[in-house]
């Protein structure tokens, strides 16, 4: 079986970054998978957060995943710390993973910079990340290009403990599109789209109100060319913009290009506007009503007693394998 996994922290309000490189993928590949999708809320309490807010994020990523198209009686929707095989699984995986290794992850150097105190959770991250993805025996996990370091070391980590204690997990792809896997962000098409840049100029939210998203756009940084001309080394605060059109307006890049040719950025910037507020709106509209619900916590519920089901299988396999007693 083809069985995609994959997850979104709830560590920040989602912006379009995450929708465009991960949840759009979910759902593009539900039908044809199947399908795994969790709320990496231990992978969140690697950094300091407010116990409130947790919760609440907790709640309101699985409602959008629900509202941006993920279909809950097809896939498994579940937060990661209702199963407790994610950090039993977790902990092996850090006893396979060498010091070494785990010290040239780049996410991990660019969260740490600066920083006086760093869980050393943070620094362990990858390995609970790889136990997510193969409890679940996952075929392919769809997300960003930021991810794809913590995927290839999934992947050799796999590797490495089947040829020590015999074939016990999938090695997993990664599954990145060509074309949205790194949005950046509005105000410097240097750095990832990210909900933590004080900056809130810098992203768009999933619920922010269509105002706020035209506002939002009329002030992204563009080039002092003219053109709507796709081009990442030349032109690159534009071909973020073109690609964040191509996505929601679902239509190619040169068509794109095409549409606004000869005319200024003001014209497109305000159209890009309306594209993604056409493809937000109905996604808040039902955000609104699964976040007032007692739906969602009955889908997490019984998403969170399947998922423990798949993952004890693992986990026991693991375990026998090197030699930890089951009964
Ligand atoms: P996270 O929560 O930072 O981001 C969630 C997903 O969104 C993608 N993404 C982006 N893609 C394009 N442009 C952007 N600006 C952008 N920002 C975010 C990310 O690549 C990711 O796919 N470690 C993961 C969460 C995780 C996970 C897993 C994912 C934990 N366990 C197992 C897959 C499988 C993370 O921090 O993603």
């Amino acid at each position: 079986v083809k069985r995609i996994l994959s997850g979104i922290k709830p560590s920040g309000d989602l912006n379009i970054g995450g929708y465009v490189g991960a949840l759009r993928q979910y759902v593009m590949f539900q039908n044809e998978y199947e399908g795994f999708f969790f709320i990496p809320d231990l992978h969140a309490i690697t950094v300091p957060q407010d116990p409130k807010e947790l919760r609440e994020r907790s709640r309101q990523i699985a409602a959008l995943y629900i509202a941006a198209g993920v279909n809950p009686d097809k896939s498994t929707i579940f937060l990661q710390s209702q199963v407790p095989a994610h950090a039993e699984l977790g902990w092996i995986m850090e006893t396979q993973a060498h010091f070494g290794e785990m010290s040239r992850m780049t996410q991990f150097k660019d969260k740490s910079e600066g920083k006086d105190v760093v869980s050393s959770a943070l620094f362990t991250y990858p390995a609970l990340m790889a136990a997510d993805i193969l409890l679940y025996q996952a075929t392919h996990v769809p997300v960003g290009d930021d991810q794809k370091q913590h995927l290839e070391l999934t992947r050799d980590l796999a590797t490495r403990f089947n040829n020590r204690f015999g074939e016990t997990f999938t090695v997993p792809e990664p599954v990145i599109q060509e074309i949205g896997a790194r949005v950046m962000g509005l105000d410097d098409p240097s750095s990832k789209m990210s909900k933590s840049n004080p900056n809130t100029s810098s992203y768009v939210l999933l619920l922010d109100t269509p105002a706020v998203i035209r506002k939002k756009f009329s002030r992204a940084v563009t080039d002092s060319d003219m053109a709507v001309r796709y081009d990442w080394d030349a032109k690159p605060a534009v071909s973020n913009l073109i690609e964040i059109y191509s996505v929601f307006g679902d239509v190619s890049i040169a068509d794109v290009e095409r549409r606004f040719e000869g005319q200024g950025y003001g014209a497109f910037k305000k159209e890009l506007a309306e594209v993604v507020i056409a493809k937000l709106t109905p996604f808040q509209e039902k955000y609104e009503e699964l976040i007032q619900s007692e739906e969602l916590d009955r889908i997490l519920k019984e998403g969170a007693r399947k998922a423990s089901e798949e993952a004890q299988k693992t986990l026991d396999a693991a375990k026998r394998a090197m030699g930890l007693l089951v009964y």
